[in-house]
């Protein structure tokens, strides 16, 4: 794991601490992935499953367009900041295995954050149904094909529940650091730190 310089804010003699924007884009992440899945399963249970095809409807399919668009530059800077930036140090009580395990799932929800969204897109752009409020149109990644759409989007829709899995093992990792092992983990991330 790269470890960089600018990153690690020396936490008051506690341990090494993410870097204000880095908690920054963690918690701006967390808020945009609780608001996405759950409207993305409301919108297509109400879309498919209901055989509802209304205004409102509509909208949360804009809406969850239009996030999900802003999530996927959001999530590419992110990594970004991470590769050029690097992490704070391991926290030194870890043993071997949980830094592993740890670095994996962190990785792995990186590689989600981006690939779901981009999997919406092209979905999106397959189907065709690049409008958001009939306002304007996504840019399209590809020419139409219903049936490749179709194959897309139910990728896109496990991957983002395999990303809704990670995300509560990793934050069942956080709270057990907080809660049981009482270890600096879970204030490595905290917003509001100096
Ligand atoms: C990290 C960002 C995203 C997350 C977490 C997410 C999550 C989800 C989830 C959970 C579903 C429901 C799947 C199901 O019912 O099986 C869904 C459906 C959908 N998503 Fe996303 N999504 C994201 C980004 C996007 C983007 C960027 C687009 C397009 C620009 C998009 C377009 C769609 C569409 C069209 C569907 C409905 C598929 C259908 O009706 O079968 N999503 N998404
Ligand atoms: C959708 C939910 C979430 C996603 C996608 C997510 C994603 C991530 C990622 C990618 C990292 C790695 C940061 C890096 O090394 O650059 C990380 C670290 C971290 N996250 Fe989350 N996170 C989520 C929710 C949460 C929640 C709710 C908590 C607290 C309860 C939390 C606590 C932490 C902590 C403490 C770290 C630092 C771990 C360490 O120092 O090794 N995360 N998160």
């Amino acid at each position: 794991m790269t470890q960089g310089h600018d990153p690690v804010t020396p936490g008051a003699g506690r341990g090494a601490v993410y870097s204000p924007t880095a908690r920054a884009l963690h918690w701006l992440t967390v808020a945009a992935v609780f608001v996405m899945i759950p409207l993305g399963l409301a919108m297509s249970y109400r879309g498919n499953t209901l055989d509802i095809w209304d205004g409102l409807t509509d909208a949360l399919y804009s809406t969850h367009k239009l996030l999900g668009f802003t999530m996927l530059w959001l999530s590419a800077g992110r990594l970004i900041y991470r590769l050029v930036h690097g992490a704070p140090p391991d926290e030194p009580t870890l043993e071997w295995w949980q830094k592993a395990a740890s670095h994996l799932v962190h990785w792995a929800l990186y590689g989600l954050l981006l690939i779901v969204p981009l999997l919406g897109w092209i979905g999106i752009s397959l189907f065709p149904s690049l409008t958001v409020f009939n306002l304007f149109d996504l840019p399209a990644l590809a020419a139409p094909n219903e049936e490749a759409a179709k194959r897309v989007l139910a990728v896109h829709g496990w991957l983002a529940i395999l990303l809704a899995f990670l995300a509560c093992g990793h934050i069942g990792a956080a709270l057990f650091h907080y809660v049981i092992r009482k270890d600096g983990v879970l204030r490595r991330m905290l917003p509001g730190l100096k």
